[in-house]
């Protein structure tokens, strides 16, 4: 089985993307059933909103060694930048004319992001979907572990390769998604009704997985909650303790009816205190790997090993798909 995933540069990556996504590759990569892993960079992504160029370069280097500091295997998963497997961006064309406007209009993040774009909304915002579908469908790609908030994308990549193989013939695997039973929507610290989020403007709303481990342990120890000074597990009508119930379970392996039941007869004070101290532990040696990787030549050496891998399948899944659509001569 091959899983695949990837995220975006955009930002330096939150404890949300670490939850919902690298830790869940990290231990997907010793699944059983898995025979193939790729995981990359999603830098083509990253410029459906404005980015600073020398930001954006380094976020990309930075994101490879956040990906081995948190535990990916190089021996084990292929880690590539999207931007240097040209076949990605050339697929998205394809399936961008096997889309629907509608559809594409229709997806939550588009709506959501489009409403914080101040110079204008770029059109590869509105297709961003179909580039994914085609990071997914270029390589057969079997399981895609993502957080909730690309369930509604991966839908999208199903739609699509089912069309396509309806118009066309048999030419993509259907994938799966893979959203972790717990952890798969950290909410942000100042407002836990909404998704913590890299490009959060209020740097409070996130933790950044490279922020000084005091600063992470002020942001918990400030993140909203309520008055009512119960620790109990209710999304609804508690939805800050509940994120940090989730974060503390996530961070120590705990479930969260457990915690409920420790905490049952403490003060916020306490439970913060404890919550800071998890996500603390879990950050630093995560930390500690980063500073090792980010100045070494590791991260060259696992993007070409992986920049190789990735553009042998892809060029191999293109030229079926130019075949199959009538573009160019035969090959
Ligand atoms: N808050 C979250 N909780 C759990 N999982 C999350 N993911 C994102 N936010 C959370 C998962 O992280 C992976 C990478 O996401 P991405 O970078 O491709 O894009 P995103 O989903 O748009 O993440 P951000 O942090 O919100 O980025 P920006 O601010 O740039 O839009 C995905 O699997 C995602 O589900």
């Amino acid at each position: 089985m091959r899983f695949l995933s990837g995220i975006q540069p955009s930002g330096n990556i939150t404890l949300g993307n670490y939850i919902g996504a690298v830790k869940q590759f990290v231990k997907l990569q010793e699944h059983p059933d898995f025979t193939d892993f790729m995981v990359f960079v999603a830098d083509l992504h990253a410029i459906t909103v404005p980015q600073d160029k020398q930001e954006l370069r380094k976020n990309i280097r930075s994101l490879v060694a956040i990906y081995l500091a948190c535990g990916l295997n190089p021996e084990k998963v292929h880690i590539f930048i999207q931007s240097e497997v040209h076949e990605h961006a050339e697929l998205g064309w394809i399936l961008e004319c096997n889309g629907y406007i509608g559809e594409l209009e229709r997806m939550t993040q588009f709506k959501d992001k489009k409403e914080k774009q101040v110079a204008g909304v770029s059109v590869g915002l509105l297709t961003y979907p179909s580039l994914m579908a085609a990071d997914i469908l270029l390589y057969d790609t079997d399981i895609v572990p993502v957080g909730q908030d690309q369930k509604q994308h991966l839908e999208l990549t199903r739609t699509l390769a089912e069309r396509f193989n309806n118009k066309y013939g048999e030419t993509f695997k259907v994938p799966e998604p893979f959203i972790a039973p717990s952890g798969a929507k950290i909410m942000s610290l100042t407002d836990p009704l909404k998704k913590m989020s890299k490009s959060d403007p209020n740097p409070k709303a996130y933790i950044s997985l490279l922020d000084d481990i005091n600063i992470v342990k002020k942001k918990i120890k400030s993140a909203v909650t309520d008055s009512d000074g119960k620790i109990a597990f209710d999304k609804e009508n508690k939805p800050g303790i509940s994120n940090l119930l989730t974060i503390l379970s996530c961070c120590t392996d705990n479930p969260i009816e457990e915690l409920v039941l420790k905490y049952k007869d403490s003060n916020y004070a306490t439970f913060k205190e404890d919550v800071a101290n998890a996500v603390a532990d879990e950050l630093k040696p995560i930390q500690e790997r980063y500073n090792e990787i980010i100045n070494s030549s590791l991260i060259d050496e696992v993007l070409d090993q992986g920049r190789d891998y990735a553009s042998y399948l892809a060029k191999k899944k293109l030229a079926k798909v130019y075949n199959k659509v009538g573009l160019g001569r035969k090959r």
